[in-house]
């Protein structure tokens, strides 16, 4: 199960899960081809983060898993802008789905796979944001820090009890809607959007569906730890 499966990685994501799986996206778009499911949510909602839960406990109900897989690839960088200049409706959006989504739809995800007899693992997809500051993306970037000490603190609880496999993931430079919304950004809004420019005119970013398979293999080694920030470019 993808949040923000509709696009970019949490779309190759769902494109590259292993064979058999059955594939939910939870998007406000989607679902993609090939997806088996679709959860409707605009998790800029508070309301939406229940409702995710419930949808995720009904499906694991649904049957006996080997495996279950929840990744929180939902974001955004709307607003590109300086803290104070940006619109204030949008800034609240921003760290809604960035920050607080993550946290409360993990609680609820770990309630509904509580005592679950199958592998289980929660992936929260973070940034290089989290620990560089660029002005521009205040918001975004104080999401992604959020989530990686969320990470830690509820990896270090599973780990005492629960035993869900929690990480949080920075992809590195991916080639996605994402990247393109960034290299169309006003310099004033953005001030580093030339280094985007530049990365992309190198080749640098990488393909989503390869970043999704590097993902994929990072979850099948168990030497990872739950509560671990993993950079997938190191890994
Ligand atoms: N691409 C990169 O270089 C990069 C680097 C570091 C980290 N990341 C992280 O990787 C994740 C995926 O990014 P991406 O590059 O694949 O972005 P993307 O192509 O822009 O896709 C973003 C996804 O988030 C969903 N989303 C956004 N706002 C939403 C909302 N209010 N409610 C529900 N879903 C919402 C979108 O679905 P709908 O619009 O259909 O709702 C879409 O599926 C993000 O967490 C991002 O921060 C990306």
């Amino acid at each position: 199960m993808v949040t923000g499966g509709s696009s970019g990685l949490g779309r190759a994501l769902l494109g590259s899960a292993p064979d058999g799986a059955f594939r939910v996206d939870i998007s406000r778009s989607g679902p993609p081809d090939g997806v088996d499911d679709h959860v409707r949510a605009d998790l800029a909602e508070p309301a939406s983060w229940p409702a995710v839960g419930a949808a995720v406990a009904a499906r694991v109900a649904e049957r006996r898993w080997k495996r279950i897989t929840v990744v929180h690839a939902a974001g955004t960088l709307d607003p590109i802008g300086f803290a104070g200049e940006v619109d204030g409706a949008a800034y609240t959006r921003n760290v809604l789905v960035n920050s607080a989504a993550g946290q409360v739809i993990g609680h609820h995800v770990l309630a509904a796979v509580s005592g679950v007899g199958a592998r289980r693992e929660l992936v929260l997809l973070s940034s290089g944001a989290a620990r560089s500051a660029y002005p521009g993306w205040s918001s975004y970037g104080a999401a992604k820090a959020a989530i990686d000490q969320w990470v830690r603190v509820v990896g270090a609880e599973q780990a005492t009890r629960g035993g869900v496999r929690v990480l949080s993931v920075a992809p590195g430079v991916v080639a996605t809607p994402m990247q393109e919304a960034i290299r169309q950004s006003d310099p004033t809004d953005f001030p580093q959007v030339d280094r985007f420019e530049q990365l992309h005119e190198q080749g640098a970013l990488a393909d989503p569906l390869d970043a999704a398979r590097r993902l994929w293999a990072l979850l099948d080694d168990d030497a990872v730890a739950g509560g671990t920030v993993v950079d997938l470019r190191e890994h």
